[in-house]
Formats: structure tokens, sequence, C-alpha cells
């Protein structure tokens, strides 16, 4: 009987093997795996087998047939597509279909980049929270309550003493709660005002800086900024430190980078100034040493805040803010 089924499987295999077309699929199952065929008619004369002989033939028999199925359906299937033919249904020489692949958003892009530039002159990343206490956003930052930057138009209040961040100036403080100078750290994020045109969204970027140590200088500041704008913009680029106010900082100024649409020549985007305004900076007002226990006579530092909006739109020449937050893939495609 052993034998018998060895010999069965034999000529069932190279049968199997013989097929070229579909049509002969059908009379070979019958022929064996049908309910009169070979396989089947063997395995139910088994039961004439002695006590001794049935077991192992029992199992010999099941391992058979379900050997033969399994290559009678991969015989079926690779002709039916055309696997093993020269009429085949599918070209397999067809280049394959590209998987779509994503890549970083523009804001993503330059904040990456603004980062790695501050990181090669030594400043670390940190983070904060979007959701700030008043005493972070504005107290701690010599914003007193009745100060008219607080007020209710520019910021989203959570509660009384809870908003969301309208800057990355917050970080500044953290940062100097928890560590002794030297500081020097660069803190990337979101941050929230209630405004929204052209030229603003009521959630933007920015990214803070923070230096202080012994006998920081506004020099420092200027040299740190001027490197900066040089590696992102190119080192062509003329830019201009502008006197301005920030509680937080004494002095301050803001940076205008020569205008990068029109070079200097006046036009739209500028104004007609040939200038434009991309970040806010200062030296730390001793104010804000006293909310974190620095001693004031011994450190001095600067800090400043970037915005990124700003940054991608004249790196990549887009004029309308809204364009980074709509998600249409025509925008976002071409970078
Ligand atoms: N936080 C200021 C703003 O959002 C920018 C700034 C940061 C100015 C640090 C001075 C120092 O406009």
């Amino acid at each position: 009987m052993k034998d018998q089924l060895l010999e069965l499987e034999k000529r069932a295999g190279d049968e199997l093997n013989a097929i070229d077309d579909p049509s002969g699929l059908e009379p070979f199952r019958i022929k064996y795996l049908g309910k009169k065929g070979a396989l089947t008619s063997m395995m139910k004369s088994l039961g004439t087998l002695s006590r001794e002989e049935r077991p192992e033939a029992g199992k010999l028999a099941n391992q058979i047939k379900v050997n033969l199925s399994r290559r009678f359906e991969e015989t079926k299937i690779s002709l039916e597509t055309g696997g093993s033919g020269d009429d085949a249904s599918v070209d397999v020489t067809l280049p394959g279909r590209e998987p779509l692949c994503g890549h970083l958003h523009p804001i993503t892009t330059v904040i990456k980049e603004v980062c790695l530039i501050f990181s090669r002159m030594g400043f670390r990343v940190v983070k904060g929270p979007n959701v700030e206490l008043d005493y972070y956003n504005f107290e701690a930052l010599n914003l007193p309550k009745d100060h008219p930057a607080r007020d209710m138009q520019d910021t989203f209040y959570i509660s009384d003493n809870v908003v969301l961040r309208t800057h990355t100036s917050p970080v500044q403080v953290r940062v100097m709660e928890t560590q002794t100078p030297p500081v020097s750290v660069i803190a990337p994020g979101k941050v929230y005002r209630r405004d929204s045109d052209v030229s603003h969204t009521p959630m933007f970027h920015q990214v803070e800086g923070l230096l202080v140590d012994r006998d920081v200088s506004f020099g420092e500041l200027k040299g740190t900024l001027t490197s900066f704008i040089h590696q992102m913009f190119g080192s062509h680029t003329r830019l201009r430190f502008r006197p301005s106010f920030f509680p937080f900082t004494e002095p301050s100024a803001e940076v205008d980078i020569e205008c990068v649409i029109c070079g200097g020549e006046g036009c739209r985007t500028c104004s007609q100034t040939g200038w434009l305004e991309i970040l806010g900076s200062g030296m730390v007002d001793p104010e804000v040493y006293g909310f974190v226990d620095y001693d004031s006579d011994l450190y001095s530092g600067f800090a400043f805040g970037i915005g990124i909006e700003r940054i991608a739109m004249l790196k990549y020449g887009i004029d309308d803010i809204q364009l980074f937050f709509k998600n249409d893939m025509r925008f976002l495609n071409q970078f």
C-alpha cells in the first residue's frame, strides 16, 4: 500500500508539471483529487488494511493529499496569472508603481535649518509648553498686569492665569530658573496671537535664543545674529540693527535685512523701504534676572526671537503667510 501511494504521488506530480494550459487543470483534479479520483479511492481502501498497517498508511495518504492539493492550487494560480507562460496577462517587465512619499513642511525645514546654524555655534535646543502660565509669558518678563502688550486683543486666555503663549520668550525664564550661567539655548516652537490677515496667522512659529554669562556685550549679540543671517541668506546679505523696545530687554533692537525680493530698491513686500524686519532682540533686562535669582552685577546676556514664517517667506519668495497652513498640495509639493 505504501509503495502504491508513493507511486501515485510521483505519477500525479509528473502529470501536474506537464500541464501548461488552464484547460488541463480540471481533468487532473477529477482524476486524482475528485470524489472518484485515484487518491480518494485509495484512501477509501485503507479500511482493508490490518490494524498495524493502517495508521502509517493513513498518515502518508493524508500527507500526499495535502501536498498534491497545495501544488495543484499553485499551478492553477501560476497558469491563470500567466506566471510561467509566454502569453502572460501581467507584464512583469513594466516598471513598478512608486509609493507616494511625503516630505517635510517648509516651516519644519526652516526650523531645522535655524536650529542647525545655532547648534553649530554652541546653542542647546530646548522646548517649553504651548499652554503657559501668565507668570512666564508676561509677569517674569517684566510685563506687569497693566502693560499694553497684554491687551486681550492679542492673547488667547485659557483662564485668568493661563494663556496660549504669545511668544517663545517664556522659555527664557524657565531655563534660567533651573540653570545657572553660562547658559546658551535656543527654543523653537509654536506661538499664538489673535490676529489673521496676509501677514498674520493665529498660530505661527518662533525660535527664541538666550545667552547669559560673565561680560557678555551687545557686540556679541550683533556678531551672533550677523553670522546667523549670513548663513541663512548668504554672506552678501546686508542687515541693520534698529533701536526698539521690549519690556524684557534693554537696550533692544530689531534686525532688518535688505529686502530679498527687490534687493533693496523698494517694493510692495518691503513697503518701499528696501528693508524687512525678521527678529527682535536685546540685552536681557536686569529686572528679569530678579525673577530668576541671577546676580545682575555678575552676569549679562542677550536674547532674540526669530519669526520663522517671516524667514520662510523671504527664503522662498512667498507673499501670503496663510499659504503655509492651508494644506494645499499644489503649494506644498513645490518644496
Ligand atoms: N518675544 C519678542 C516678540 O515676540 C521677540 C524678542 C525675543 C525680543 C527676545 C527680544 C528678545 O516679539
